[in-house]
């Protein structure tokens, strides 16, 4: 049985002709560039996000570099966030001048450790990312708390957590300043290329960012500030604008995978034999679990790199996000870190391993997964 990590034909099917349709208007109006497309979809996300407002722009990794921009990062200031993340958190820190701190994660959720935040904070401290990885939302009440007694800006970097939810009912995209999405294809709601979105309650910022998605002009051709190209494109928004009414039947998709897969684990013995360690969406302080949309069904299991080995000989797609933490890559060598310096994220590194949980994956496909990995354990 083939069992990819992704297929998205499930998705594209059912609403194949309306796509068509939506990218052959966008075709007769000759208008490629931001457009009404682009505005109806800022209005759509603000609305599911329960934002005042959203600004469509080229990537998640612009939505990111462009929300620093926005809050004034630059040389000499510092940003914290995670290692254990896509390098385009850190690598925007770093492409302003500023100075990537990094926090260690916490073992359960993956997510920034927030106990651990305080300590790093100095005068030149000007923004915390979290970063709510493979769908669940950082511990935002606490970083939030945090942020306000240090008065920093908070930027969610919420690429992978399009419709998540803190156990208090709060959308990702809505717990920080500014928040972050992609559209990149593999994401709960993807386009067909580069696409992502700012999202925020503050009128200037609202502003700012608009203004910085056009190198930074107003009116046209007249420049207060340096910006960017930094453009979505109306096909991507029209595409987008088909697609987003479905997210919240496709996240719910995913939570029934999750739920099929910790039922089909539960009967295993791998859970209680500890080879096998699945994602948790309770925080210590909450009984209340996160609405975790499971971008990512990601896995602990040791002798990682084997059973990947294995699995793919078995024809089943899985990857490894993140195989280095940020800390130890070439690139940021210059900030001292070594192996060691942040353990929990080293741990994940060489661990976690993300299985198939896309929406439209049958049940035998699951049962067939989990079968492969009990016979790699057991053989
Ligand atoms: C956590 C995280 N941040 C940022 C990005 C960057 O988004 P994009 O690929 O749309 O530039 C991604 C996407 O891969 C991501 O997963």
């Amino acid at each position: 049985m083939n069992v990819p990590l992704l297929d998205l034909s499930h998705q594209h099917q059912p609403i194949q002709e309306d796509i068509a349709s939506a990218i052959s208007e966008v075709v007769s109006s000759n208008a490629f560039i931001l457009g009404q497309d682009v505005t109806k979809l800022e209005q759509q996300i603000a609305d599911y996000c329960g934002v005042d407002f959203a600004i469509g722009v080229s990537s998640g990794t612009d939505a990111l570099l462009i929300a620093l921009m926005a809050i004034g990062v630059g040389p000499r200031d510092e940003v914290i966030t995670t290692p254990y993340t896509f390098f385009a958190t850190a690598g925007c820190i770093a492409r302003l001048g500023a100075k990537p701190v990094f926090v260690d994660i916490d073992p359960i959720s993956y997510n920034i450790d927030p106990e651990k935040i305080e300590e790093k904070i100095t005068p030149k401290t000007k923004a915390i990312i979290p970063v709510h990885l493979y769908g669940q939302c950082a511990d935002s009440a606490v970083i939030n708390d945090i942020a306000k007694k240090h008065s920093l800006y908070v930027v969610e970097d919420a690429a992978q957590a399009i419709g998540a939810q803190t156990s208090d009912g709060r959308k990702a995209g809505n717990l920080g300043d500014l928040g972050c999405f992609s559209f990149f294809p593999t994401k709960n709601l993807g386009c067909f290329g580069d696409g992502g979105m700012v999202v925020t309650n503050h009128p200037e910022m609202n502003e700012r960012v608009r203004v910085l998605r056009v190198h930074g002009s107003k009116p046209k051709y007249y420049h207060p500030v340096i910006g960017g190209n930094f453009r979505l494109d109306s096909l991507q928004a029209a595409v987008l604008n088909v697609k987003l009414p479905r997210l919240e039947t496709w996240n719910l998709e995913r939570q029934e995978n999750a739920r099929r897969y910790e039922a089909l684990f539960d009967t295993s013995d791998l859970i209680s034999a500890q080879k096998v360690q699945l994602p948790k969406a309770v925080y210590a302080d909450s009984k209340v679990p996160n609405y975790h949309t499971y971008n990512q069904f990601v896995i602990q299991v040791p002798d990682r790199d084997a059973l990947r080995e294995y699995l793919q000989k078995k024809d089943i797609g899985t990857e490894i996000y993140y195989p280095l933490p940020l800390h130890l890559q070439k690139c940021f060598h210059y900030l001292g870190h070594k192996k060691g310096s942040f353990p929990q994220a080293e741990a994940a590194a060489n661990n976690t391993l993300a299985l198939p949980i896309f929406p439209g994956l049958k049940p035998e496909q699951q049962g067939y997964v989990v079968q492969q990995i009990n016979s790699f354990f057991s053989g």
